[in-house]
């Protein structure tokens, strides 16, 4: 799979052992910085991966800061792009599966790298389960349209 990553300086220290775990697993990784833990804005960094994703030069993204919340409300705001911050395997299982999920926020603070591999293996292993939850996420995503483009606006 071709996965973009990123984080800020919160996340920085797992950054490239998430990038070898990734890489060791045969994925094709794009680091898109930083390059250093200097303190940086983290909507540099999840921007580009999250359009990454939406244009296609991506499969996947990664992004990991202090919470995983601020990469997640940016790469969210990109179209097409389902992201959420996830703390834990079950509800990385539940965001593919149920949500389509395409961009995994992670915390770098307050969760373990360890914790971390698991989370980012069980998101890339596990398949959209269809179904039910497909007019479920077509809905969602219609909230990608601006509201003056919508009718009835
Ligand atoms: C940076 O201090 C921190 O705010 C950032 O990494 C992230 O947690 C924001 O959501």
């Amino acid at each position: 799979m071709r996965i973009a990553i990123a984080s800020d300086h919160g996340g920085f220290d797992q950054k490239a052992p998430l990038i070898a775990h990734l890489k060791g697993r045969g994925h094709s990784v794009s680091d898109f910085g930083p390059d250093t833990d200097e303190s940086v804005d983290y909507p540099d960094y999840a921007g580009p991966v999250a359009h990454a994703v939406s244009v296609g030069d991506a499969d996947r993204g990664v992004l990991i800061c202090g919470t995983g919340i601020g990469m997640s409300i940016t790469a969210d705001k990109v179209p097409g792009v389902r992201a959420a911050p996830v703390q834990n395997v079950t509800f990385a299982h539940l965001f593919r599966q149920h949500n389509d999920g395409n961009v995994l926020c992670l915390s770098g603070r307050f969760v373990s790298l360890e914790d971390n591999l698991a989370i980012v293996d069980e998101f890339l292993a596990t398949e959209f389960e269809g179904g039910r939850h497909t007019a479920r996420v077509e809905k969602a995503m219609r909230e990608d349209t601006p509201s003056a483009q919508r009718s009835g606006c």
